[in-house]
């Protein structure tokens, strides 16, 4: 059984994580529609992820015996200036999607949930990750500074990620 502190912690984590999904969805569609390809295969890429990473957290409280509650989802942005601000966005976004993590790790360990804390290491590490490579793409972004010619190298790279196997 899950208590129902957590559970409801959990709830709102699949609502964030749907968020999360909708927000890069919506990049997605902002970049494909001024033609960079690449930008918006990545968001579309991580998009899934979050949809994911939702279904992650839906399927431990079913298996716990806990009832998932979904919740209105907002509304996200639909248009960035510059790849370089919706880059810091999703970095901003993901170091806020990375204390949720943590505040839900001290709220298991407080409750001795070991179950709920297990799953979360999954996230801790994913955090890790999602946190790096996006930083790393704001850096080389703030790098090429106006240079159109090394906009479309970055477009061209992104567009090479694929899924997750
Ligand atoms: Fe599921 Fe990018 O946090």
């Amino acid at each position: 059984m899950i208590v129902k502190k957590i559970e409801d912690a959990l709830n709102k984590q699949i609502n964030a994580e749907f968020y999360s999904s909708f927000l890069y969805l919506s990049m997605s569609a902002d970049f494909a529609s001024k033609n960079f390809d690449g930008f918006a295969n990545w968001f579309g890429i991580q998009a899934k992820e979050e949809y994911e990473h939702a279904i992650k957290v839906y399927s431990n409280i079913i298996e716990r015996g806990g009832k998932v509650i979904l919740a209105e989802i907002a509304a996200p942005k639909t248009a960035w200036k510059t790849a370089l601000e919706a880059f810091e966005e999703v970095y901003a976004h993901e170091r806020k999607m990375t204390g949720m993590i943590y505040n839900l790790m001290d709220m298991a360990r407080e409750e001795k949930d070991y179950a709920t804390e297990e799953m979360l290491r999954w996230f801790v590490n994913e955090q890790v990750e999602e946190e790096s490579n996006t930083l790393k793409i704001v850096e080389q972004l703030k790098m090429i500074g106006d240079s159109k010619g090394s906009l479309f190298q970055i477009d061209h790279r992104l567009s090479k990620r694929g899924e997750k196997k």
